[in-house]
């Protein structure tokens, strides 16, 4: 139980801000928990953090609950403040050990930590890459040690399809054990014949750096029973809040296919550039499994929840299992382009144009691990996806 004893005991959501983190941040407030939001604002705005609020007052509101607590920092999660921070979410307690001697140790009033804050532009990854391991593998590797000095273990990471590579082409629903870190994660026989595991075909230092990261984690859990991590293979999250009042709204440049539609039907942007219509696919353009950003919200929560209910493996071992977070069905960017069309009631201009560099043609996921072991289930179509952002794109852009 997170929020009953004597003080509240709060999720740590750091990248909280964000795309992905503040529909997730919504969600947990939703179901009640207590948050603290760590986010620099590298990609993200502070009026994000205003709207959570709105929308969760106005769902307390109609519920006639009470406002769960909210505490937001602004911080680099890697700098020495973050310390203070989970110093300043502790108690110092008295327990027995196995010898039945006294002494004092950390008991956190931080019950798990989703970590979203990462550098994730492909582009720009081949150009910096240091930059993007120092964010995304490097300041991890700082965060797990921090987080060990204070018995904080429950940990769910954002990783990503990406971690696939080349598997993806194969044109095969991708399952979890395609990519194995362990020996003693269960391999299906047929799978590991079909599918060699390993970093087969990473195209670019940002997907490297989520296989990294993912590496990482399977380490520190083979080698401590007290970890509980997860890690949440993202497929293509699209969509956002039904209210309109939170969306997809970085500071960096837009280069993924939702965010450039949004652009073109702002009329920020002229056309749509389709990079590749000979793919061996039902249009010739590229298949991904776009998943609502909500679904993928409550993938979280499915995930802290399991996280808090396991028990090691074997002696000496903690855990690290991969989910995938997808819908398990296949849309072409031109079907993407259509529901969007539909959705917004204007069309979208085409350029059909040649692939872009490192793209695959196909990249679906097999969501059958998540549903079997989560019980998570995705519930949103590409349909509700498209009616949620341009819903978001009238209200918050003001487009008529
Ligand atoms: P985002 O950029 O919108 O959110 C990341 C947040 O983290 C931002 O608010 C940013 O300000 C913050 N941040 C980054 N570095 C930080 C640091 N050092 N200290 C503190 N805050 C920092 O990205 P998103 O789309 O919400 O993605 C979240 C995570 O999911 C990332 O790890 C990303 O790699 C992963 N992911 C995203 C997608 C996708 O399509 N959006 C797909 C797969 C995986
Ligand atoms: C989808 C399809 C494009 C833009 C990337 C990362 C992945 C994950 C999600 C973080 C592709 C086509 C796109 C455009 C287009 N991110 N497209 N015109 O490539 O599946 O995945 O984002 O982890 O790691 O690699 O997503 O939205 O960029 O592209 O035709 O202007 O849309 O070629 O076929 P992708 P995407």
């Amino acid at each position: 139980d997170w929020t009953d004893g004597a003080s509240p005991t709060f999720i740590l959501v750091i990248g909280g801000l964000g795309y992905i983190g503040s529909h997730t941040v919504l969600e947990l407030l939703r179901e009640g928990y207590n948050v603290c939001i760590v986010d620099n604002l590298g990609n993200s705005f502070d009026s994000v953090l205003i709207n959570i609020k709105t929308l969760i007052a106005r769902h307390c509101r109609e519920k006639g609950s009470s406002v769960p607590l909210i505490h937001f920092h602004r911080l680099d999660y890697r700098s020495r403040s973050m310390r203070f921070l989970l110093d300043s979410y502790s108690d110092v307690v008295r327990i027995k050990d196995a010898s039945g001697k006294q002494r004092l140790t950390y008991r956190s009033r931080i019950a798990g930590v989703i970590h979203f804050a990462a550098y994730k532009s492909v582009a720009e990854s081949i150009t910096e890459p240091l930059r993007y391991y120092q964010n995304n593998v490097c300041g991890l590797v700082t965060l797990l040690q921090r987080l060990n000095h204070y018995g904080i273990h429950n940990f769910i990471f954002s990783s990503s399809a990406t971690v696939y590579g080349a598997m993806a082409s194969a044109g095969l629903p991708l399952r979890e054990d395609n990519l194995l870190h362990q020996p003693e994660e269960i391999v299906d026989e047929e799978v590991a014949a079909r599918q060699p595991s390993g970093p087969m075909g990473l195209t670019c230092p940002y997907a490297r750096s989520k296989y990294f990261a993912e590496a990482i984690l399977a380490d520190t859990a083979a080698a401590n029973p007290a970890w509980r991590i997860v890690a949440l293979r993202y497929f293509n999250p699209v969509g956002c809040d039904p209210s309109g009042l939170l969306g997809e709204n970085p500071r960096a440049e837009a280069t993924n296919l939702y965010p450039v539609i949004a652009q073109v039907l702002t009329g920020t942007r002229p056309r749509l550039d389709v990079f590749g219509s000979d793919w061996s696919t039902r249009d010739g353009t590229a298949v991904r499994d776009f998943v609502h950003v909500l679904d993928v919200a409550r993938g979280h929560i499915s995930a802290l929840a399991w996280n808090a209910a396991q028990k090691p493996a074997k002696s000496g071992i903690g855990r690290f299992r991969a989910f995938n977070l997808g819908s398990g069905s296949g849309t072409t960017v031109l079907e993407a382009v259509q529901s969007l069309e539909a959705a917004a009631g204007r069309s979208i201009p085409l350029n059909l144009t040649g692939r872009r560099p490192g793209d695959v043609g196909f990249c679906v996921a097999s969501s059958e691990r998540a549903q079997k072991e989560l019980g998570w289930f995705p519930r949103e179509s590409v349909g509700q996806c498209a009616k949620d952002l341009w819903n978001y794109l009238q209200r918050e852009r003001g487009m008529a």
